[in-house]
């Protein structure tokens, strides 16, 4: 496929990342499923997340960690996870908009951390950062003292969504199995992407607001594609009685 592939507008990313790299392997590990493929990565499973992060109580409480670092290393305490598993209408990925504290509308980004026991969810500022939307009350906060910035940044007010603040707005996430246009061949290469007419099964990998990075699943090409070149049923599949929040 990937001879239809534009190489000078980089639609076609031939070839992987390096390997090692720490960050790439964070991501490795919060893809992963279940209990038992996180301990076997040397991931820890966080309970209270149902999630896989690093094995450090850094990343989650103690007495919620499985794993060498928790309380337990045994999967079966985790009785959430032995439960089938429902898939979160807001989790990790999902694009959402939300109010400002301000009353204004609205701001809209990628749901960063996904508390589903507590509800509670952050939301990145914006793309190409980890940056979190933060209170506004710790915006307008006084500038700390240079020596005092480290410590300051334990302080941090993150804003805590509860999920009737957040309107979804694309429920795609990695790991989702999706049908994406691919960008085809075009003679001048400064046009933008061409989408192809037909479709293909591909994987998400991850998300930004006007961007998702696909694996396509014949071949295995990863290819950063605009949104509206996937499939995206989020608003078709809107649970019965489940409304838009934001929207009156
Ligand atoms: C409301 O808050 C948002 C986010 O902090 C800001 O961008 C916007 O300018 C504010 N609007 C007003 C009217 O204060
Ligand atoms: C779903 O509907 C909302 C509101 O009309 C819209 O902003 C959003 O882009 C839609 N999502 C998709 C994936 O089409
Ligand atoms: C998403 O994945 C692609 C391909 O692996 C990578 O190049 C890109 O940096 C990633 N983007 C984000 C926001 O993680
Ligand atoms: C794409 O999928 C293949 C097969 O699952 C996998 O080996 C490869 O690592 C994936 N690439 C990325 C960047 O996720």
């Amino acid at each position: 496929m990937c001879w239809a592939w534009t190489v000078a507008t980089a639609a076609c990313l031939v070839g992987s990342q390096p390997a090692g790299h720490a960050l790439a392997d964070l991501e490795e590990l919060d893809l992963a499923e279940t209990c038992e493929s996180c301990l076997a990565k040397g991931g820890g499973w966080c309970t209270t997340e149902q999630r896989c992060v690093e094995d450090d109580v850094a990343y989650c409480e103690a007495e919620s960690l499985i794993g060498l670092a928790g309380f337990t290393d045994d999967c079966g305490s985790d009785e959430e996870g032995q439960k089938p598993h429902v898939r979160p209408w807001i989790d990790k990925g999902v694009l959402v908009s939300y109010i400002h504290e301000n009353g204004t509308c609205c701001g809209t980004g990628i749901v960063h951390r996904a508390y589903h026991v507590l509800e509670e969810y952050t939301v990145l500022l914006q793309d190409g950062s980890k940056e979190e939307v933060k209170t506004e009350r710790w915006n307008k906060r006084k500038p700390a003292k240079k020596k005092d910035e480290n410590s300051e940044y334990h302080n941090i007010e993150f804003r805590y969504f509860k999920p009737q603040e957040l309107t979804v707005l694309s429920g795609l996430r990695p790991g989702d199995l999706v049908q994406a246009h691919f960008a085809v061949k075009t003679k001048d290469a400064g046009e933008e992407l061409v989408k192809s007419r037909r479709t293909e099964p591909a994987v998400v990998v991850n998300t930004t607001r006007t961007h998702v990075a696909v694996n396509f699943t014949s071949d295995h090409i990863v290819s950063i594609l605009p949104r509206d070149f996937l499939v995206d049923l989020t608003n078709d599949t809107l649970a019965p009685g489940r409304a838009r929040h934001t929207e009156l």
